[in-house]
This record gives C-alpha cells, structure tokens and sequence, in this order.
C-alpha cells in the first residue's frame, strides 16, 4: 500500500481541540484504516517528526504512530521501533516522579516549550494487525507516547506549560506570545 503526505492541521484548527473516537477492532484491517496508517507514517517521516496523532491529519480518531531515534532515548539510548497505537491507554507508574524538558510540535509551528510530564509510565493499545499489547516506558520514550496522547484528547502542550519562560521561539521571533494568551480562569496557555 503507497502512503501519501497528509496536510497537517496547525494551530487553532478545531480538530485538534476535540476528543477523539474510539476504533471499533474489527474495523483496524479495513481499508480506509490501513491507508490512514500507512499516510500517516509518510506523513510523520516526511515532515520530519518522531511522533503523529490522527486529529493532527484531521482524522478524528484514536490513532497515533511514534519512532524516537536512538539520539533522542535518554534512558538506554536504543529508541524505539516504528510503533502504531490505536485505541490507547497511558497510566503513569508513579504520580509523583515527573520531570521537565523541551517538547516541539508540528501542529505548534515555530515554538518549543518545556512541559512537566510523568517520567515512566504504562501504554497500551493495538497495532495495525489489531494484536494488544502493554509496554512500560520511560524518559523521552514516556514523553513521546504522552505527547500523542495528548492529541487524541485536544490537548496542545503549551496549555500544560507553567510558566511564560518556559516557552521558546525555534525561529528567533517572538511568535509565541502573539499566538498564545494566558488563561486568568484556569492559568494554562490558549490560542489567541
Ligand atoms: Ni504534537
């Protein structure tokens, strides 16, 4: 099956605010859903990223497909393989044990931010053959599969940011302060 790249939504598109459906199983070896899979992962190597949610290619749906490169697995620095997650689940190991560092997205061009996320955690999910599987994981790799699930529940990581500061330019603009506001009611970050 050929993939094609997929245009990514960005910004204040309303897909990308919205809560994601569920895949029934029996309709993962469908068609449409092998196509979406395989555009996806296209569409996530040709942007370049190492990680892509379903709602981020205006497909409202549970889906998401990962890859960290060995360079960016700072616990054994192997990575990960290619990896399709339908219908996830992440629970964290330990409440407590959170750390912060830069995330990027491709549906927040132009900006990187820091963003406090659980350090280990369990996921689970079906691949693209719909076999379940649990996988427990840690540093970059828990970050990763937080960040995209993140997606599938119209989440943006900015709105998780604590601080102003902890938001930076890719680009030497000050281009994140003219797209996002602070919240007074519940003091995370919006899209003007
Ligand atoms: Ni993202």
């Amino acid at each position: 099956m050929e993939g094609k790249v997929l245009k990514i939504c960005v910004d204040n598109d309303p897909i990308l605010k919205i809560v994601a459906s569920e895949i029934n199983l029996e309709d993962i070896s469908s068609n449409e859903i092998q196509q979406l899979l395989v555009d996806m992962i296209v569409t996530m190597k040709a942007a370049p990223g190492i990680g892509l949610a379903a709602p981020q290619v205006n497909v409202s749906k549970r889906i998401m497909v990962f890859q960290l490169p060995a360079s960016r697995d700072n616990i054994n620095g192997v990575g990960t393989p290619l990896t399709i997650l339908i219908n996830p689940t992440v629970t964290p190991i330990n409440d407590s044990d959170r750390v912060s560092d830069f995330e990027g997205c491709l549906s927040v061009p132009g900006v990187k931010g820091k963003v406090l996320r659980y350090n280990k955690i369990e996921y689970t999910g079906y691949d693209e053959y719909g076999k379940f599987s649990s996988t427990i994981a840690e540093g970059w790799h828990a970050r990763l599969v937080q960040h995209e699930f993140d997606h599938l529940n119209g989440i943006l990581y900015p709105e998780l940011m604590i601080e102003e500061d902890d938001l930076f330019s890719t680009n030497n603009e000050n281009t994140f302060l003219e797209k996002w506001t602070k919240s007074a009611i519940n003091k995370n970050w919006e899209l003007k």
